[in-house]
């Protein structure tokens, strides 16, 4: 149909997602992070934009630059990353939350760089925000009070799992209240982290939609595309 029609799939849609590692200050010059990429999330944009999306992209760190074509918002920690995506859901109508999002932060930020002091030196973290989970009550409390604009946004969410990876991720879908939860065994070779290509498990409410073999991470975004289409209603399945 699209074919014939000259219409892209994603014509008209407005998708807000999100790439890289949040980065969590200790001081000026130091910071705490972890390994992702940004590489899942970009494939995503592209893919989007592609498909004639509206795309924002909100971006912490990430190897190398971000596509062209897309709307950047630059959100280094998790904190900043809540509130550029919270700003942002009332005008979307999907997002994909595929940033690695630090759980925990150090209690307090230095203003000044930290000087070398005693032999041993425990730093504290605390834990910071839960952006899918904030989305997720967002929508609840919209839902509740018939103040906010129907649909509401279709959500999916990421898991990075070594472990039960089925059992994880179905209980992050069902706390998070996702739409859909893309697991990924980061224990695989070719998954996860810094690779070009992907290995992902995709799960609804009721359970294991599909499994996706080792493929490029654009190949698994074009395929992640045509689930949300179909899901969230926008075309027939
Ligand atoms: N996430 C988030 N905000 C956080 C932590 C995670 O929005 N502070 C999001 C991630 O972007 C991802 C999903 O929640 O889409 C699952 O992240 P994951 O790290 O797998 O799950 P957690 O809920 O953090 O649980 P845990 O790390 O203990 O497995
Ligand atoms: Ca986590």
């Amino acid at each position: 149909v699209e074919l014939l029609s000259g219409k892209k799939p994603l014509a008209g849609k407005r998708v807000l997602i999100t790439a890289g590692g949040t980065v969590e200050r200790l001081d000026p010059v130091r910071y705490i992070t972890n390994d992702s990429s940004g590489k899942m999330g970009f494939a995503l944009a592209e893919a989007a934009r592609d498909q004639g999306a509206d795309v924002t992209l909100v971006c912490a760190r990430t190897d190398g630059p971000p596509p062209a074509g897309v709307r950047i918002v630059k959100a280094e920690s998790a904190e900043e990353m809540r509130a550029a995506v919270l700003a942002r859901l009332p005008e979307a109508d999907a997002v994909v939350k595929a940033a690695a999002v630090a759980d925990y932060r150090p209690s307090v930020r230095h203003g000044s760089k930290m000087k070398k002091g005693p032999d041993r030196l425990t730093l504290e973290l605390e834990r910071t925000p839960d952006i899918l989970q904030a989305i997720g009550d967002w929508k609840r409390e919209a839902e509740a009070s018939g103040a906010a604009r129907s649909p509401l946004p279709f959500v999916v969410g990421f898991a990075a799992e070594t472990d039960d990876v089925e059992r994880n991720a179905l209980d992050k879908l069902a706390r998070k209240r996702c739409d859909l939860i893309v697991a990924n065994d980061v224990s695989r070779e070719g998954a996860g982290f810094g690779a070009d290509t992907n290995i992902v498990s995709v799960y609804g409410a009721e359970g294991l939609i599909e499994a996706l073999p080792l493929q490029s991470k654009r190949a698994v975004a074009e395929r992640l595309w045509k689930l949300v289409r179909e899901r969230a209603g926008w075309e027939e399945p």
